[in-house]
This record gives structure tokens, sequence and C-alpha cells, in this order.
């Protein structure tokens, strides 16, 4: 047990990726880059695999977590679902390969474009988060001349202890459908013809690292779960979400093992599927963001290490102040420790990628590794001061793969138009 392992290692004072030095890699493809380890994804999607395996389960990746085709495919070959969260994700779930009938698809704002795509492909189940909602799903089956099965999305209002931005389920957030309403709108759904009632879902947070309140809300599902039973509902899906934190410094979240020895005694003498939605924990420590040190400079209490990666890269720690753990690509001998921010190039104070950090010095020209940048780095990634995205890469044993490009200038003004009037 313990926290999940992965395959970011030393050797001989360089960071290696599985069997593969980070600096030749740094070197070949440039900087930034965000490289990942394929056995650490094995790794993990097994880890959540076979820790269910005593019930019948569905293990949905989270897309939002990284949407990289070549990762997907990773999971897809493994049996993974998908957790999506927008038809653009739904198009690259299915273009991955994963098969519809293991997707599931949440969010409060789908348009009636995207509820029409993902019927017509056949999901599993939409986790509904309103009666509007419901109805607009409804009306469009009916179009399609199909039923759509769905599962009522439950705001459990249970506090995850998390970061307040990435908190779900509480009373004031706005996602889900509140827990004491749940069956009056379950029995709204039972009243549409075109709707066909399959399961439940919850998810009440992200980098949760306390098995607390996912116990709570598990157990006010089941509880709902038996009070539709006497009304004549049965479910059969009853879906978890995702949300079990990783170690970015010194947490110790709970492993996936743990989390289905709880379950465990709850879920025996029922014949409920259990659908998970890990998002983090699947590929978060899977994946660093490589950055080069462009300059150094002495600030007036402290040193800035200015990289070539910026907020616009890795947004997480000028959006939640989030900790990146931050380490030199190359151990040197007899380097100090300095006291410095790394900083990227964008014109904001909030650009940073560690602030106030005791760190080994570093040189100009020398590669930094940002840990733990495998979930939510390239996915809210943006071109913000211009700047074109990085390359990432792929990385099994001794060989490497390129699995998305590094964007150019012209990727930048792609499907830009300038009108007649203003040329010539
Ligand atoms: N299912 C649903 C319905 C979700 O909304 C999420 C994440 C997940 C599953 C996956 O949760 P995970 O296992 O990754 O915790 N950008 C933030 C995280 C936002 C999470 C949003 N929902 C961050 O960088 O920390």
């Amino acid at each position: 047990m313990g926290v999940l392992l992965h395959f970011f290692t030393y050797k001989k004072n360089i960071l290696h990726v599985e069997d593969v030095p980070i600096s030749e890699l740094a070197e070949i493809y440039g900087t930034p880059i965000y490289i990942y380890s394929y056995k650490t994804l094995i790794r993990h999607y097994k880890a959540y695999d076979d820790s269910f395996k005593y019930h019948p389960h569905l293990i949905c990746f989270a897309l939002k977590a990284n949407t990289n085709r070549a990762l997907l495919t990773v999971f897809a070959k493994e049996g993974a679902g998908a957790d999506v969260v927008s038809g653009g994700e739904l198009y690259r779930a299915l273009m991955a390969g994963i098969s519809p009938k293991k997707i599931v698809y949440a969010g409060v704002g789908k348009t009636a474009v995207e509820i029409e795509y993902a019927i017509r492909q056949g999901i599993l189940m939409f986790n509904v988060e309103s009666e509007q909602e419901l109805a607009e799903i409804d009306r469009i089956a009916g179009i399609c001349n199909m039923k759509a099965p769905i599962a009522l999305r439950v705001n459990p209002d249970i506090d995850p202890m998390t970061h307040p931005y990435i908190s779900t389920g509480l009373k004031k957030n706005k996602f889900g459908i509140p827990y004491e309403t749940a069956i009056e709108s379950y029995k709204f759904a039972a009243s549409l013809k075109n709707i066909e009632i399959i399961g439940i879902h919850k998810h009440i947070g992200s980098q949760i690292v306390n098995l607390a309140p996912f116990m709570d809300a598990f157990n006010r599902l089941l509880h709902l779960v038996d009070m539709l039973k006497e009304d004549g509902i049965s479910i059969k899906y009853l879906d978890i979400g995702g949300g079990l934190g990783i170690q970015y410094l010194d947490e110790i979240p709970p492993h996936p093992t743990e989390l289905a020895k709880e379950f465990k005694p709850l879920l025996q003498d029922r014949d409920l599927i259990i659908i998970l939605e890990p998002g983090r924990t699947m590929v978060g420590n899977a994946g660093v963001l490589i950055t080069k040190v462009l300059y150094i400079k002495n600030g007036y209490d402290r040193d800035f290490i200015i990289v070539d990666a910026g907020m616009n890269d890795l947004a997480r720690p000028a959006m939640y102040g989030a900790y990146h753990h931050i380490m030199p690509v190359a151990k040197k001998k007899n380097r100090q420790e300095v006291f410095a921010d790394i900083v990227g190039p964008i014109c904001e104070s909030g650009d940073f990628l560690g602030k106030e950090r005791q760190i080994p010095e570093v040189k100009q020209g020398e590669f930094v590794a940002v840990m733990s940048a495998g979930a939510y780095g390239y996915t809210m990634s943006s071109n913000y001061n211009s700047r074109p995205r990085p390359a990432e890469v792929l990385v099994n044993g001794s060989e490497h793969f390129l699995i998305r490009q590094r964007e150019t200038y012209e990727d930048l003004v792609k499907g830009e138009m300038v009108p007649e009037f203003l040329k010539g």
C-alpha cells in the first residue's frame, strides 16, 4: 500500500524516466516539454483495476486530466472506459478506441448538439446535473427515436476538505442535484418517455487525501439507492466519481486498495456495478514538465530562476497556488542550496512554477523538472502571450516517442481571418 509509485528516479545523478535520461530527451525534443512514463500509467490503471477485482466495476478515466491520444490509447488497450465532460472529450475518447458503452458524460452545461452526438454514439450513460437537462435529453432522444440511459449526479453536500476551487459536492457548488430533492428528480426522470434510469453518480472534489468524505458520500448514495428501490426505481450503476489525491509534496493520500477495502463490505450482496472516474491518480505522477533555465537574477530577498516554461504551460501554481516539486535534472556536486522563486517568461507576477523554494543552485542552460505534472498540466495549457504549447513525449523502457508536436508560430494564427475591408 502507501502512495502510488512512479518511474522517475535519479540514476548516476541524472533524473531518468524509466530507462531514459531526461537530459537526453530535453536535448532531442527541446524544452519546455511534457514527458510521460508508460509503465507508470499502466501501474496506476492496474492499481485501480486490481483493487476492485472482487466486484464488477468499470474504470472510466477522467479525460479532463489528460487528453493526449497516445495516453488514451494506453488506457483503452487496458480496457478502461472514459468520463467525459464535453463533445470534444467524447470525440477524443471514441477516437482512441474507447467503447461508447464504457463512456459516461457529466457536466452542468451540455448543449443540444453535444447531447445528440452522445445519444447517437450510444454512450453508457449521461450523468445528469439538473431537471431541465433531463427534459432536454428526453426531447433530443425522442427526435433520435432512441432511449437515453441516465444517472443523476447527486450533490451529497459533503466537504471533501480540499482546495475550494476543486470542491464540487457542497451545497454552494453548481454541480449535481440536491440530495434532499434527488428522489423527486428521479421520479421526474421516470416520467419521461425517452429516458432510461440506470445509475446514480457523485463526484465531491479533487485531490482528496482523506477517506472519510468519500465514505460519507458513498453511504449517502447507497441510502438513496435503497430509497429508490422502494419507489420501484432500480439502479444498476453506482458511479462514485474521481477525486483521490496524489503526492505532490508530503501528502499521504489513500491508495486505491484502501478505498476498495472500505467499499468491500458495503458492496457485498448488492448487484450494483461500480464505476470509478479517476483522473489525477491515473496520470498525475506519470508526467513531468521539463524546462530550461534561461536566466538567474538576484532579487531583493530571493533569487529568481527564470525558466522557459510559464503559467501558460502549467497553470496550476498560478491558478490554485498548487505545489509542484521542482528539482534539477542533473544533480551536481558542490552546489549550495538557494532560496528562489522559479518563474516563467509571462508578463504577470502570478507566473511562477514554484515560490520561495529552497533548492540546489542551478545554472543557466541547465534543465529542471517540475514533478507530478501529468494531470491538469497540458489540458489546462494555453497560448497566452502567444507562446506555442510544448511537445509531449511518451517513454516505454528505453524507447521514447513524440506523442504531440511542439506548436509553431503558424499554429498560433491558424484559423484567424482578416476581414476583406482591412486588406490592401
Ligand atoms: N469526475 C468528475 C465528474 C469530475 O468533475 C472530475 C474532476 C473527475 C471525475 C476527476 O477527478 P480527479 O480524479 O482528477 O480528482 N484542474 C484542477 C482539478 C479539477 C477537477 C475537476 N473535476 C486541478 O488542476 O487540480
